[in-house]
């Protein structure tokens, strides 16, 4: 596993989502413990959640495995606070003042450590940039609860602002195949002093012909989120087919080895649910995708831009 600067970390380059499917109540808690074990033998250091993920069960579940099954591994690990859990499940906004302490709080209580390595606001609407959060992210850091602050957006406007703000050290956004234009965000957020974190790295898999195989809730539940969130890019799916023609290579490898490709960001996200896959996802490090490959996927962006 390759490893790149965070502020005055060293962080695995490919990081583990604790999130979404993962952090389900109904999904096996053993299963979960096996995903994070393998990400942990294949090298990877940094673990991202929120307090918000997988109905607020996510960051506890990390908490446990973390306690119980993790003793000796020195990890980086990234919380986030502003999107809140409501009655039925229903996600809500607080980025008071006294609810990012609080939220801040609570994660470390339920992760079971005394410092986060990165607190991002989940999400935040342009008036959250205000002098309330800024006040209460610096008496965090101030008093050790975090290293390092940052934003989680896709948004360009928030993306902007966070760059103009100069108050944070890290920005989240999202980098796949699907999102060529967002290797220039990067570069931008780089040249304004900010460390950059990929969300999403993987966009997906929906051009994996084996994720479009729908075989059991897990993978209906899988479709469902993108039909929600991401219908523009399972429209796009079919022009990156060609990923899964590749001997030697998933398609998802190669979809991760284009991410990586680039050196300006510190580390990818991937969520999943099986070790099998970590260890396929791992195995990319330090792996070049071949010249043909890259070609092609910069065919495809194109195709899809222009339709
Ligand atoms: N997406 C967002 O909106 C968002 C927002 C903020 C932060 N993030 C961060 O980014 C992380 C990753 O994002 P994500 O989970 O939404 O998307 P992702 O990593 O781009 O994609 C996850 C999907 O890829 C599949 N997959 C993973 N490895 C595979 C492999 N080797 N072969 C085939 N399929 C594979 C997973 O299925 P299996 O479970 O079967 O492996 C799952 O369906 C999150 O956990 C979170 O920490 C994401």
């Amino acid at each position: 596993m390759k490893y790149r600067n965070l502020g005055p970390f060293s962080v695995s380059e490919l990081g583990l989502g604790c999130a979404s499917y993962w952090g389900k109540k109904h999904f096996s808690e053993q299963q979960a413990i096996r995903v994070v074990s393998a990400a942990i033998d294949q090298g990877v250091n940094y673990f991202d959640t929120g307090a918000s993920y997988s109905g607020g069960h996510a960051e506890q579940r990390l908490g446990r495995i973390l306690k119980h099954h993790v003793t000796d591994s020195e990890l980086f690990i990234s919380s986030k606070v502003g999107t809140e859990v409501g009655h039925f499940g229903r996600l809500y906004k607080n980025f008071s003042y006294q609810g990012i302490l609080s939220s801040c709080e609570r994660s470390l209580r339920r992760l079971g450590v005394n410092q986060l390595s990165v607190l991002f606001l989940h999400g935040p609407n342009p008036e959250d940039f205000n002098d309330h959060t800024y006040q209460a992210l610096s008496d965090l850091k101030q008093s050790g609860k975090v290293a390092l602050v940052g934003v989680n957006t896709f948004n360009p406007h928030i993306i902007k602002l966070t760059q103009q703000s100069q108050r944070f050290d890290v920005l989240m956004t999202d980098f796949n195949v699907f999102k060529p234009q967002q290797i220039e965000t990067i570069n931008q957020t780089r040249q304004m002093g900010m460390d950059v974190v990929i969300a999403g790295a993987l966009g997906g898999a929906l051009y994996s012909r084996q994720w479009r195989r729908i075989s059991g809730v897990k993978s209906l539940w899988y479709w469902l989120r993108a039909y929600k969130n991401n219908r523009k890019q399972l429209q796009a799916a079919h022009y990156f087919d060609f990923l899964n023609k590749y001997p030697n290579w998933h398609a998802t490898q190669l979809a991760l080895a284009y991410v990586l490709n680039d050196p300006h960001f510190s580390s990818a996200l991937v969520g999943s649910t099986s070790e099998h896959h970590i260890q396929q996802l791992a195995d990319v490090s330090g792996r070049m995708v071949p010249n043909e490959v890259m070609i092609k996927i910069k065919q495809a962006q194109q195709q899809v831009n222009c339709t």
